[in-house]
This record gives C-alpha cells, structure tokens and sequence, in this order.
C-alpha cells in the first residue's frame, strides 16, 4: 500500500496552490474557483474522478482506466503514487480563425498511478482544470514494466447526475453523417435512429445503447455539458457506451480489423477526454478548451496558409445536371464548363473553383471496395488542366483539387507523393480529400487508430508541399488545426450535400446544434450557400426541397465558421439573385473576434464576428426549428459598451454597398 503519509507529503510540499487534501482525495479548481475536480483513491483500488460547476454536479464520480491484451493486464486499481500540480497562463495567437488570440489558463494536476497488481506499471493521469472545462488524459512513461502495449479497451466513464436532456447521434464506427437526436439520456436508442436514416451510405453501427462524440447535455438545473475529446492523434476515436440504469457513459474505441483498440509505445499518451460546462450556452459555444489542448503549430512559416471563399463544379453533379463521370455523356469536368466556373470566380471575387470529377477512374468508384480506382495524376481527356491551371492564374484564382479516394487509402498512401507533386506543378494549392465507401486495409473503420494516424500523414505530407487540406468522410476534429493549420476543414458530419438525400436530408435545428457539437472540434466545410430550394432543376425526380431561406442560407457564413467557405450552389441560381449573393461576396472568412449573441442548442444561434484587419462586423443569426428567416447587419460595436444598434432587414441593397444597414 502506497502510504498516505508520502502522498501528503508530496501534496504539502506544492505550496501554496489551492489543493484540498482530505483522505484519499485530492481536488483542484479552476483559475476562476466555478469548477472543482475532485479525485478519489478507494481503498480497493479504483480512481475516480468528479467535477461540479458552481456548487453543480457536472461528472458523478467516475472510474479511470484500461485494460491491455499485450501485456494481458487490467489497470483500473492502483494507488497514486505522486502528485504534481502547475499553473498555467499564456496567450497564443492562432494561423486563422474566429479570434485573432486565444488565452490558455489553466491548474493542472498530475498524478502518478501505480498498478495495485503485480505489473509495475504506471499510468499519469493529467488533469488540467480550465475556467469552462476539464480535459484529462493517461501518459504511459517509458518504464521496463512497459514498452510496447496493446489496448483491449479504455474504462474511461463519465457518470451524470441525472437523466438529461442530450443531443447525440448514434455510435458508429465508419459514419458521423447523421442527423442529431434530442432526448433523454436514458432514452437513447442507437438503432431506432440509425434505422430512420436512410440516405447514410455506410454504417457501422456499435449498438442501441452507443453515441458518438460530442456529445452535448442541457440540465435540469441549467447546465450544458459537452463531453468530447482533444488531439486525437495515433489512437482510435472514443465513442461511448451508455448504461442507462446508472447513467453512466463509457468509452467505446474503435476496433482495428482484428478487434484491438490500439498499438503503442512508451513514452505516450493517449488524446484528451474533455468536458465543457457553463451555465450559459454561449460559453460552450466560445469555448477554446480543445484547441488550447492542442500542441502549437508544427509549421514554422505559414505564411502560405490562406483562408479562402470558393465555388465549384460539385452541386451540379449531386443534383443530376451532370455527371463526375465521362461515361454517359453528361461529364461536368470538361474544359470548357470549368472555364465557366474560373470566370464566375474572378467575376465575384472568390479565390478559389473546386473541381470534382476531373480525373479517370469515376466510372467504377462508388461501392465495389476496390483497390486501384484513381491515380490521382490523370485528367480525363476532355479536361485539359495545363490551359486550365493558367487560365485560372492569369484571372487570379486556384483550382482546388479533389481527391476523392474510395476508401481504398492504401492506394491514396501510395500514390499521396506523386498526387501532390502533380499539384505543385500546377500551381494547385488547396486539396479536398474523400474517403467515401469501405476502408482498404480491409476491415479497418474511418475512426480507427490506422485512419486517425492516416490523415495525419496526409496534414503532415501535404504541410511539406505547402498544401492545404479540406477533408471529408474523415473522423471527427479535435482541434488538431492548432498544430496542423494546413488542415484547415473537414466535413465529418452531416453537410449540405445531404439536401439532395431523399429521405431525412437536412431538418432545419441541425445547424443549431452542429456548432454544439461537431463544430466543437473545428471548422467544418458544411458547403452552405443554396439559392435554389426546388432541387427538380434538372431532374424532375428530385421532388425533395431544401429546407431553408435564403437569409439562413446567408447567416451559414458566419455561424458556421470555416476558413474554406464554400459557396455551393450553381452560377446561375446566384446570378438570379445578386442582390443576397453580394453578403457571400463581402463575408470574410478569417476574423479578430467573435461574440456569441444568444444561442441555445436546437432552436437559434446569433453570432457576431470582426473582420481580419478591419473595423467590420458580420452578425448572423440562425434561429429555430422552423428556420423563418435569419437576419444580417452591420452593426458598430465598442468592447466598453457592447450595444446593439438596431436594424432593419433588407436582402436587396445596390451591389458594392453595405447588404445591410442599421437604421
Ligand atoms: C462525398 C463528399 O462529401 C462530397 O462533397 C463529394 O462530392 C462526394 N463524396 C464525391 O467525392
Ligand atoms: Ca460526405
């Protein structure tokens, strides 16, 4: 038994930080006093850990843990055999983003675990207690009891306090393009859901009782609780498993092909499970937590890092005007329909056109788990890039590539250096990758270890090229933006392109509940920007319609914040109505500052932010279930009085002016 006494010691020897030391247990608190963590070592063994906000219940006290097939042993009982806490104050400034800096302010306490079996093994558990949240992860220090290990499962739990209301999508390990649910905790039921879905090309779906992650609370006594997670690097995803008698929520990682969680070697540490509370909903929504979780910036000079407006030859194909591909005689990638777009481009300011479809191998894509589909170099014939690329340059705009890879990624690794080589000759920039379908290495999930570590790789390979990246069909972010900041979006939930999907498309609270969620970990290319609501434009079998206004379509580019902000819909649906496509034009996508206005997850969002460099402000409002209308104005806003003046709408100003104006 590690003594009590020595533990006292070491607590004691801390000094004068705030440690509250009463038995076994050893709590901290926030900078700001509102959240208090408290760990607890009982007598058979178990750590546990609890967090109250305010006086609060925020996390009942939960259990900590793992257990490993290599060596076969189970870490859940130890005894702590150190302790160590620090504080932390320091403000750094991000590449881009919502804010121009971001404060980081922490206490942390770190406290060495020493299995209570026979292994000798230690686990540090480290804690870092924020004033809007906790975020803790395990360290395996490099050690002789341990050296290279394999994680059967991690029993990290997080125990609520009563039956909230919870906004979650079903656990699945290759898909986060579903809709949100919103009930009870315990009436989460995984596969109702899931079966409601049917426009989801692949599932794989855990089981009735499994949520994926963020996962967003309201509380009976005014709380909103996010749990999440932080730097997923070299580790599986963490979904959740629910045991509705208890209320408790346990990790669920995600299965490589033989059913192991993860490989690794010490020294590591696994990603950072987090917790976001406040009793107002526009702190969650401002929150930093994660990405303060993140490590700096891995790219010294970033300087070719750029936020971009663009638009592209995409939407036209997901609504049946043409095809991605050649076969069949309606090939919307040739030469002379980009050119279009390039021109559409220059004309309106945008600085880039993304272009799907230009390369050989979409006739055979979608569904066959195919090996070699595309070699990511080899245009069609009918799209000549070489005139392309320099057309686009004499006009000041980039093409965006795509890479679409079929989920064979074992062929997209391969071919990865040659695919952006072949970028950086063109003059190409910016790539949107794709992993639609099942994953080649057979049998692994788009959220395992293999794939989290593969589109690291991809960040990391596509950083030495000076290329940014947009991907989709990628796991969820957890701010790894910080440290890559050339992966500037993913998709990684339920997007636009889902209003072309028969069924359920897109109801009108999900953006409401994406910047909840999702939206937690970074920038998600959503591709808003729909003018034309009837998608029977082309085909009159699609009879769904769009379930927006053309105002929330607008108020998109600012409560859904991405540095690559799409604009989706067709040239001449926007030429139809310039006088709202003109917010699109004038909408900045890189910002000094944001102010959450009012939110509340599900029903509205009202967020204002300040241009990059400028006196400007954007304010965009998204707000409730039936998505009436949305509103945006240019406002003027002093820090010391942070009034609103009032406004009028009005969707029809003269190009070049102000859309909006206050009255
Ligand atoms: C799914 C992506 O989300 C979408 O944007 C793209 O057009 C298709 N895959 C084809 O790659
Ligand atoms: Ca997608």
């Amino acid at each position: 038994m590690l003594p009590i006494r020595y533990l006292l010691a070491v607590l004691y020897a801390l000094g004068p930080l705030p440690l509250l030391f009463a038995q076994q247990t050893v709590s901290i608190s926030s900078p700001d006093k509102s959240i208090v963590l408290s760990i607890s070592n009982v007598q058979t063994g178990a750590v546990t850990y609890k967090v109250s906000y305010k006086g609060k219940k925020v996390i009942e006290p939960s259990g900590v843990g793992f257990v490993l097939s290599k060596p076969n042993v189970s870490l859940t009982q130890f005894t702590i055999a150190s302790a160590d806490s620090s504080t932390k104050d320091e403000t750094w400034k991000p590449v881009w983003g919502e804010v121009s800096q971001i404060r980081n302010h922490y206490k942390e306490l770190a406290l060495t675990l020493a299995d209570k079996g026979s292994s000798g093994i230690k686990v540090l558990v480290r804690f870092r207690v924020f004033d809007d949240g906790v975020g803790f992860r395990y360290e395996f220090p490099q050690q002789t009891a341990l050296t290279h290990f394999i994680v059967a499962d991690e029993k990290t739990q997080f125990a609520l306090a009563a039956d909230h209301k919870t906004f979650w999508q079903p656990g699945d390990y290759d898909s986060n393009e579903y809709l949100y649910n919103t009930t009870r905790l315990s009436e989460v039921d995984a596969t109702v859901a899931s079966n409601k879905e049917k426009d989801t090309a692949l599932k794989s779906l855990i089981g009735p009782n499994a949520v994926q992650t963020p996962l967003l609370f309201k509380t009976g006594d005014g709380l909103y609780i996010s749990i999440y997670e932080a730097a997923l690097i070299n580790y599986p995803v963490m979904h959740l498993q629910l045991n509705k008698k208890t209320l408790t929520l346990t990790s669920q990682l995600v299965p490589d092909a033989v059913g192991n969680k993860a490989y690794l070697q010490t020294p590591t540490q696994t990603p950072w499970r987090t917790i976001i509370v406040s009793d107002r909903a526009t702190d969650i929504l401002a929150s930093k937590l994660i990405l303060n979780l993140n490590e700096p910036s891995t790219i010294a000079d970033p300087s070719w890092i750029k936020p971009q407006k663009f638009v592209g030859m995409w939407w036209e194909m997901h609504i049946g005007k043409a095809t991605w591909e050649k076969a069949g005689g309606k090939h919307g990638a040739n030469t002379q329909n980009v050119k279009k777009y390039i021109d559409f481009a220059a004309k309106y300011g945008f600085d880039g056109v993304l272009v799907e479809g230009w390369n050989v191998g979409w006739e055979d894509w979608f569904g066959n788990w195919k090996e070699n589909v595309f070699d990511f170099v080899t245009p069609y014939p009918d799209y000549n890039l070489d005139s392309l690329t320099t057309y686009a340059q004499s006009k000041g705009v980039r093409i965006i590539m795509h890479h679409e890879t079929s989920g064979s990624v074992t062929n997209y690794e391969r071919r990865m250096d040659a695919a952006f080589q072949y970028m950086v000759k063109e003059g190409i920039n910016t790539v949107k990758t794709g992993y639609v379908g099942r994953i080649i290495p057979r049998g692994e999930h788009h959220d395992g270890q293999w794939m989290v570590s593969h589109y690291q790789r991809v960040a990391e390979k596509a950083a030495q090229y000076k290329i940014m990246i947009d991907s989709h069909e990628s796991a969820h972010p957890t701010g790894l933006h910080r440290t890559y900041p050339n992966w500037m979006a993913s998709e990684a939930a339920r997007g636009s392109e889902f209003n072309n999907a028969p069924t359920l498309g897109i109801t009108p609270e999900h953006t409401t509940i994406l910047p909840f969620t999702r939206m937690l970990g970074g920038p998600m290319d959503f591709t808003p920007g729909l003018f034309r609501f009837n998608l029977n434009q082309f085909d009159s079998t699609r009879t769904q319609r769009v379930r927006t206004t053309l105002a929330k379509q607008l108020a998109l580019y600012i409560t859904l914040y991405s540095p690559l902000q799409m604009a989706a819909d067709l040239p001449e649906n926007y030429e139809k109505h310039l006088d709202a496509f003109q917010f699109i034009h004038d909408v900045p996508v890189d910002w000094d500052d944001t102010k959450i206005i009012a939110a509340e997850p599900g029903d509205y969002l009202t967020i204002a932010r300040k241009t990059k460099g400028k006196d400007s402000w954007f304010l965009g409002q998204s707000p409730m279930k039936t998505a009436v209308t949305s509103r945006l104005i240019s406002i003027s806003w002093s820090p010391e009085k942070p009034t609103w003046l009032p406004f009028t709408e009005m969707l029809s100003p003269p190009i070049g002016r102000p859309i909006l104006k206050p009255t």
